[in-house]
């Protein structure tokens, strides 16, 4: 059975609604997602379920964020299958914003981070983050949720969306959830399917290689040598490697020697044309 499920496609019709709601004094949880969506998506969704009488989803994939060679073209789209996912995880309404609602004739703003976005991915995709950071700006400012719920699987993305809530004191609060993985341990994503059948089965090995320098980080090793060994191990195997770092998990400062308190090991890699990242958190282990 589909469950019903209003859907807005104006920031006008997405206000309306949200009004509506406030005025019967309901709290309003927003999802940002750019849809083809998975397990990932929908534990979002559970979070903000949990958090707010109402939840918004979003559904929009945002042309500022993608490079000139990037995938923006073949990006997965499945409009219909999406509504019908959110309505059966019973989201209340799902924003769709057309590319010219988000970005009319004359839009000129940008939201950049540049301390924040720099390095890591940034440094590949140079524009993406300012690309992410103006559409979730717009995003918060047209629905105006009391909560808004991000994935730690795009771990740099939620510091940015974190530091640009405070910095503009946008009256949000901003929910990290957890990795929602594949039982081999490979994170869900949207990507994940143009991975060829090779490519598929090597994938999972990603974040077996994040798990064990997790762990030689947490028995002390210094993290020049845990991430040298990282790189190592998935280059053996056949990635192409875009970074391996360690990095502190509240302001992405480098992390040098042994770590002294809690961490996040974070990498991109290429198997193919495919760009993966992951992300698992570390501590020292009490000896
Ligand atoms: P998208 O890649 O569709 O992801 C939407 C949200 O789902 C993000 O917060 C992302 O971190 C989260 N997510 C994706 N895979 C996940 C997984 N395996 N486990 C847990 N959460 C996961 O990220 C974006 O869209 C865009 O950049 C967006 C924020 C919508 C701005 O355009």
């Amino acid at each position: 059975m589909t469950s019903s499920i209003a859907t807005a496609r104006t920031v006008k019709d997405l206000r309306a609604q949200v009004a509506k709601w406030r005025q019967a004094g309901e709290t309003v949880a927003l999802v940002p997602t750019m849809g083809a969506l998975h397990a990932g998506h929908l534990s979002l969704i559970g979070i903000a379920k949990s958090r707010g009488k109402r939840v918004v989803a979003s559904i929009f994939v945002n042309p500022a964020q993608f490079g000139p060679k990037e995938d923006f073209k073949r990006y997965p789209r499945d409009e219909a299958g999406d509504v019908k996912k959110l309505a059966d995880a019973g989201v209340d309404l799902v924003f769709i914003p057309s590319t010219d609602e988000m970005y009319p004739p004359g839009f000129a703003t940008r939201v950049s981070l540049p301390s924040l976005t720099e390095d890591l991915c940034g440094a590949a995709r140079p524009n993406h983050f300012e690309g992410v950071a103006t559409v979730v700006t717009k995003l918060l400012l047209q629905c105006g949720p009391d909560v808004a719920v991000f994935g730690e699987k795009d771990f740099q993305q939620l510091l940015v969306i974190k530091r640009l809530v405070r910095d503009l004191n946008i009256p949000v609060e901003v929910v990290g959830a957890p990795i929602v993985r594949e039982e081999d341990g490979l994170a869900l994503s949207s990507r994940n399917g143009y991975l060829s059948a090779a490519e598929r089965k090597t994938a999972p090995i990603l974040h077996q290689v994040l798990a064990e320098t997790a762990a030689s980080l947490a028995n002390g090793e210094g993290c020049d040598a845990a991430t040298s060994a990282g790189r190592f191990k998935l280059e053996g195997k056949g990635f192409r490697v875009d970074y391996v770092a360690v990095r502190d998990p509240e302001t992405l400062a480098p992390l040098f020697g042994p770590i002294k308190g809690s961490a996040r090991v974070m990498c991109a890699v290429f198997l193919g044309t495919t760009r993966l990242i992951d992300n698992v958190p570390t501590a020292p282990k009490n000896r």
